[in-house]
């Protein structure tokens, strides 16, 4: 795990070139996950609201690369993200500055009213068309190594996949009338078949509390998964499973993805 930095640990000439953007930040908050590596997230409070910012030294060429395809999706997605503010590069380290979303992280446990609000998102989602020479990685790109030529063609597609729905990533924003789950941390995200979404998916319904049956006839509500082959799956969960074959359970519950 990467060295977790408070705001004011962050370098001078970074926070002025935020501040100059934001004004003063008068408070910050961190922002942990379970499974935070991020040097710094966290909320700034400014004397007109918050706003949230995420910051990593340039050497950290893993998350520069994440915040790369944040920035670049920012326009395509920005009806179902929160907002990019600004990107500040200052002192060696790089900065993002979205919007606050208030609404706290999405309840994606099984009959949870989230879980509409998450698949009105990824049907809107799924309806972006990504322009010609985007320049993202493929799925297939993803696990190069660990596919054969037959599973990479399996995964091809021009879909535009967010590819880490974490519960701590899909968060909910009130719309005044209705609530809207909005997908954040757009850094992994990548091109494929619009399927490969939902198996991804799969994963963190068992994380949060769906049993592999039910997972599995949840996500039969999407057309697109429901067109998905089997052989398709199949590459999906070889490349998924090669990612984390040092946990027997993490590969046992992908492997309960082609039970059916
Ligand atoms: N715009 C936002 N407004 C409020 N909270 C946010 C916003 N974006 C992200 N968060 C919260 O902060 C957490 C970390 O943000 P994000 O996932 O973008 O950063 P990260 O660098 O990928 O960190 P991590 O390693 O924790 O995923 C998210 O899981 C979410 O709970
Ligand atoms: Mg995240």
């Amino acid at each position: 795990m990467s060295k977790r930095y408070t705001w004011s640990e962050l370098p001078k000439g970074l926070r002025s070139s935020v501040e100059s953007v934001t004004g003063p930040v008068l408070e910050s908050e961190r922002i942990t996950t379970w499974h935070s590596d991020a040097p710094f997230t966290g909320a700034l409070i400014t004397d007109t609201g918050r706003v949230f910012a995420k910051a990593a030294p340039d050497h950290d060429t893993a998350t520069i690369e994440q915040y790369r395809r944040e920035t670049l999706l920012a326009p395509l997605v920005t009806r179902y993200a929160a907002p990019l503010l600004g990107r500040v590069s200052e002192d060696g380290w790089t900065l993002l500055l979205f919007g606050y979303v208030a609404g706290g992280n999405a309840d994606l446990s099984p009959g949870h009213k989230d879980l509409g609000y998450l698949s009105a998102t990824l049907r809107a989602v799924q309806r972006i068309r990504p322009p010609h020479g985007l320049a993202l990685p493929t799925l297939a790109d993803q696990w190069a190594e660990h596919l054969n030529r037959d599973e990479r063609s399996l995964l091809s597609g021009t879909h535009l996949l967010h590819n880490d729905l974490v519960p701590s990533n899909v968060m909910l924003r009130y719309a005044g009338y209705d609530t809207q789950a909005v997908l954040v941390d757009w850094g992994r995200a990548v091109l494929g078949p619009a399927w490969a979404e939902y198996a991804g998916l799969y994963m963190w319904l068992l994380f949060s509390g769906h049993d592999p049956a039910q997972a599995r006839a949840w996500l039969t509500r999407f057309p697109a998964w429901r067109m998905a082959s089997r052989a398709g799956i199949r590459a999906y969960v070889a490349g998924a499973t090669a990612e984390c074959a040092d946990s027997p359970e993490h590969v046992a519950r992908w492997m309960s993805l082609l039970d059916r």
